[in-house]
């Protein structure tokens, strides 16, 4: 009990984590360990707290969860999170790590009491395998059959109580038996400029750099309104300090580290920037469907809809119309270009 006190991680089959880099460990380091330093998804916490809360008075584990948002959020952090406040261990795998039924049969018969299952990137569960999750979700059942053709049977093993937590960037690729078997189901946002501010702020101490309010500021306006990349901007911007020899990151170490890594004050890299020159240049400002702005820049539709496309439209770059993409004003002045008297 003591070790599942300590939050302890099993890694599983073909867990998604190989081997640690410098950014990694630092990554791990980071990664807020209590309630606390998880700042901001306010509304998420206090209702996440309430299921975990009640769920431990009386004794039982918490309902099984799904998180979902863009990468880089906090799903798997959150997921941490919850193991801790109700003093569980976690044991982790992913959706494309559990190739067969029998993989993830042999997950749910070593689970313990109590245990956290994360599955990080849920919609990359297969179906079949999906079909050993249902009653291991609904009655705490794992189905198994024995032999094949005329003489398989099914046996039924109970397993204990668990909390299943899922995670996934893509919740329209999840399948809606899935979904519909989950106790709650968070959606994490975008976070507030100052909530990413926090974050730098925090992160810059536990890293022992200085950082000046103005450069935080700046490093917040490029992070995407996500943790992870405003970690990832300060991390560069500590390089850009130590090699150019500053004592601390200021305004102008923050922006010059932008200004290496092409991104600009709105937080957009050299293919979001393409991506509003086609729609712009090439079509006159849209509508253009996704399928062929997809194409002019040789990416997936998936990509350009769910990867590209979320920031620019929370920035009010690009609107999404039933006859497609459409680049907003501000894309036009962000570029530096005329609007061509188009009706907008
Ligand atoms: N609310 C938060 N407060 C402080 N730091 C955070 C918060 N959420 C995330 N972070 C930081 O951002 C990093 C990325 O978070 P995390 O790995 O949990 O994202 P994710 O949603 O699981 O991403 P992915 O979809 O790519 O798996 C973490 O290592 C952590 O340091
Ligand atoms: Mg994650």
């Amino acid at each position: 009990m003591t070790e599942k006190a300590n939050n302890k991680e099993k890694k599983l089959t073909g867990s998604i984590k190989n081997g640690l880099d410098g950014d990694e460990t630092i990554d791990t380091l980071l990664r807020p360990a209590d309630w606390d330093n998880y700042i901001g998804q306010k509304n998420v916490k206090k209702n996440l707290r309430i299921i975990i809360d009640a769920a431990k008075s009386r004794g039982e584990v918490a309902d099984h969860l799904l998180f979902y948002g863009q990468a880089g959020l906090g799903k798997t952090t959150l997921a941490k999170l919850v193991a801790k406040e109700m003093d569980s261990a976690i044991k982790i795998t992913s959706g494309p790590a559990i190739e067969k039924m029998g993989d993830l049969a042999a997950i749910l018969s070593n689970l313990e009491p109590k245990d956290v299952l994360f599955i990080d990137e849920a919609h990359r569960l297969n179906r079949m395998v999906e079909e050993v999750l249902y009653p291991a979700m609904e009655s705490r059942k794992l189905h198994i059959i024995i032999g094949k053709g005329a003489g398989a049977r099914t046996i039924s093993l109970d397993i204990p109580p668990f909390t299943l937590v899922a995670a996934t960037t893509r919740m329209d690729l999840l399948s809606e038996p899935l979904r519909s078997r989950f106790g709650g189901t968070f959606r994490l946002d975008y976070y507030d400029e100052k909530d990413i501010e926090a974050i730098i702020k925090r992160s810059a101490s536990i890293l022992g750099v200085g950082a000046t309010p103005e450069a935080i500021k700046v490093l917040a306006e490029a992070a995407r309104f996500t943790p992870r990349v405003a970690n990832r901007l300060l991390k560069r911007a500590r390089d850009f300090m130590q090699v150019y020899k500053e004592k601390e990151i200021n305004e102008s170490v923050a922006r010059k580290t932008l200004d290496i890594l092409e991104i600009d004050n709105l937080g957009l890299e050299a293919h979001d920037r393409m991506l509003l020159s086609i729609i712009i240049d090439k079509f006159g400002g849209g509508p253009v469907g996704l399928g062929t702005i997809a194409a002019s820049i040789n990416e997936d539709r998936g990509i350009v809809e769910n990867v590209y496309e979320p920031y620019l439209l929370k920035l009010g770059l690009i609107r999404r119309t039933t006859g497609g993409r459409l680049a907003e004003p501000s894309a036009y002045s962000h570029l530096g270009k005329k609007t061509n008297d188009r009706l907008l």
